[in-house]
């Protein structure tokens, strides 16, 4: 299991590395907004803490392929390790293949379907993040989406990785650990919970 932490807050991120064997930190746009600070600062802040060897994700927020593009070059110039997420949208995909043929890293981000994940494998993103709670609560099943990407990667052979996502509670964590996810990433104070016995 690859655990990352999402969120910004570094704090958090600080005492989370020095605790948990955490390898990367994902960020999105509503988590930077939380910081009241410039996004560039934030990247630069968290890489510092977190170090070299240690995955930062950071999304763009352009509407078309062109401009997420141009802002994948400006976090690449920025942090040359950063994998950068992309929504799966249509021009998110356009944006996948740009981007991969630059040879920049791409987490394709807020995934509700296997088949929007399948694509995006197939486009060039190297982790695929399904929101797991954002489907639980529409009456959908994270769980099982995440399942099913887990076996699309295996029936394909792709060379991308399950990020399940969107967490706000352990049962969720644990069914897509069991479902045999290869990553997720959890809040801070999730990321606690998931020790904790009564
Ligand atoms: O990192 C993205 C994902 O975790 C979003 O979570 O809480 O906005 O559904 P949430």
């Amino acid at each position: 299991m690859i655990y990352m932490l999402d969120t910004a807050d570094l704090n958090a991120i600080t005492q989370a590395v020095d605790l948990y064997p955490i390898a990367g930190v994902t960020t999105n746009p509503s988590i930077i907004a939380k910081e009241n600070r410039p996004f560039k600062a934030i990247l630069l802040d968290i890489r510092e803490v977190i170090g070299r060897e240690r995955m930062l994700h950071a999304q763009v927020m352009g509407k078309d392929a062109r401009t997420m593009l141009k802002e994948a070059q400006a976090l690449r110039e920025l942090d040359p390790q950063i994998i950068v997420k992309v929504p799966v949208t249509t021009q998110g995909l356009k944006a996948m293949k740009l981007i991969h043929a630059q040879g920049i890293r791409i987490t394709a981000t807020a995934i509700l379907t296997p088949q929007q994940a399948l694509m995006a494998a197939v486009a060039g993103a190297e982790f695929l993040a399904p929101y797991v709670n954002r489907l639980d609560n529409i009456c959908g099943d994270g769980t099982a989406v995440a399942a099913d990407m887990v076996q699309l990667i295996e029936n394909y052979q792709l060379d991308a990785k399950v990020l399940a996502a969107s967490f706000k509670n352990i049962q969720q964590v644990h069914k897509v650990a069991l479902a045999g996810v290869q990553s997720v990433t959890i809040a801070p104070d999730l990321m606690e919970q998931l020790l904790v016995h009564p």
